[in-house]
């Protein structure tokens, strides 16, 4: 996977910085080839010596030196890289990279690139879960960079918490993830996950079994392969890492978010069970029971699948008891859709809650794929193969 392959490693100005030399020295072992850039902030931590040693290539420093090849540096930097590795990144590179601003050998590098970038965070627990860090994350994780979760531990500003640089191990796994099954690379992906709550009083609401285990499956496969995702969930189960995450709980919330994550997506994929009614009025406190029986009136939610319009694939759920593949085939042509997911959900195993699913994939251009009980994870790698089958030059607007 790593050998023949360009790695350009970039490294900030961070304590973990001599953690990086231990990954140079490990891709070069493999047989990549790796090409350093050390920030100024990071030669206060680490030479450019070790790094040369390690890896036995020049190693780039400044923007301004005259280098070998008579292209500038960044560029001839930018297009051999298969992938940009920066570990450790900065709370200040992240933030750079956020907002486009290219004023040093690194951050012009990265903005000069189409290749898959990968960003190992590592700093103070506070600046790591700082908001705004966080936003920026997840702007760049939108875009389609891949983040490697820092771990919890003792820090070197001795407090324990979040933001010690992720494994070498970690990081390489990511690294072959990325370099080798990226056939998402370049997408935008959003996927719904888990049922909503319809609130019938500040404790009481309507909602329904669906874990968002299936949604989960379906943003960590993406991410997996590449992709920029966009996760928008009513799960309580922990947000996945590099996904970017959106929590809602209503229908209504769900339709606000989704309309505004499709706005650059390739793909939308429904996974979530929205409810299809909601109660007419939300009481303001807690109903007690010493009120004479009350009957609940109900209204219609949104439809999202049918509120939200682009240039983009559709994909829908449908969670069926009965005539399995005729309601499918009706929500497939009702909803516009271009794939349908015929989930089963009277097998024993599958369906809400497990980690199984039963589907039949169903496409609008008539072909349906049947296929076993099986992982979730393995449901959702076979319906972004279909995904993937489709040209997304040729689509119109929905
Ligand atoms: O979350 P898990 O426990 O892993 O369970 C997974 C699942 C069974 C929930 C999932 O695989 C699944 O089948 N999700 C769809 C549930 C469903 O029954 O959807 P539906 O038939 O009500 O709706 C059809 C499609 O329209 C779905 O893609 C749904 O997200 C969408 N929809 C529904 C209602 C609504 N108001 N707006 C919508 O967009």
């Amino acid at each position: 996977m790593l050998k023949d392959r360009t790695i350009v490693l970039g490294v900030t100005g961070s304590i973990a910085a001599y953690k990086a030399a231990e990954l140079a020295s490990y891709l070069t072992k493999a047989g990549a080839q790796v090409d350093v850039i050390l920030t100024d902030a990071a030669q206060k931590f680490i030479t450019p010596l070790t790094f040369r040693s390690l890896t036995h290539r020049p190693v780039a420093v400044g923007m301004w030196e005259l280098s070998e090849s008579f292209s500038s540096q960044h560029i001839s930097l930018a297009q051999a890289a298969d992938a940009v590795v920066i570990a450790p990144a900065t709370a200040d590179i992240i933030a750079k990279l956020a907002y486009g601003l290219a004023d040093d050998l690194l951050s012009t590098t990265v903005l000069a690139t189409k290749a898959p970038v990968i960003v190992v965070p590592a700093m103070n627990t506070n600046m790591y879960e700082n908001p705004v860090t966080q936003e920026n994350i997840g702007r760049l994780v939108a875009r389609g960079f891949t983040f490697v979760e820092p771990a919890t531990g003792r820090l070197a500003c001795d407090t324990v918490g979040k933001g010690r640089m992720a494994s070498q191990n970690e990081i390489v796994d990511t690294i072959g993830r990325v370099l080798g099954a990226g056939d998402m690379v370049g997408l935008r992906v959003v996927v719904t996950a888990g049922g909503t709550r319809e609130a019938i009083d500040p404790v009481r609401f309507i909602g329904n079994r669906s874990s968002g285990k299936m949604g989960y499956a379906m943003a960590e496969t993406a991410r997996d392969r590449g992709a920029g995702v966009v996760l928008v969930s009513t799960s309580t189960l922990p947000a996945p890492a590099g996904v970017e995450f959106i929590a809602v709980e209503s229908a209504a919330e769900m339709l606000e978010a989704v309309l505004e994550a499709v706005r650059d997506a390739d793909v939308l994929v429904m996974a979530a069970a929205v409810a299809d009614f909601k109660p007419k009025v939300t009481a303001k406190s807690k109903i007690k029971k010493s009120v004479p029986v009350q009957n609940l009136e109900l209204e219609r939610t949104p439809d999202i699948l049918s509120e939200v319009k682009g240039k983009f694939i559709r994909v829908g759920f449908a969670a069926e008891s009965e005539n399995l593949l005729s309601n499918a085939r009706g929500k497939l042509s009702e909803k516009k859709l271009d794939i349908v997911i015929a989930n089963d959900v009277t097998v024993e195993g599958a369906g809400f809650g497990s980690d199984n699913n039963k589907v039949t994939i169903i496409s609008r251009d008539g072909s349906e794929d049947d296929l076993p009980l099986m992982p979730k994870l393995e449901v959702a790698d076979k319906i972004w193969d279909r995904v993937l089958s489709f040209e997304f030059g040729t689509l119109v607007d929905s």
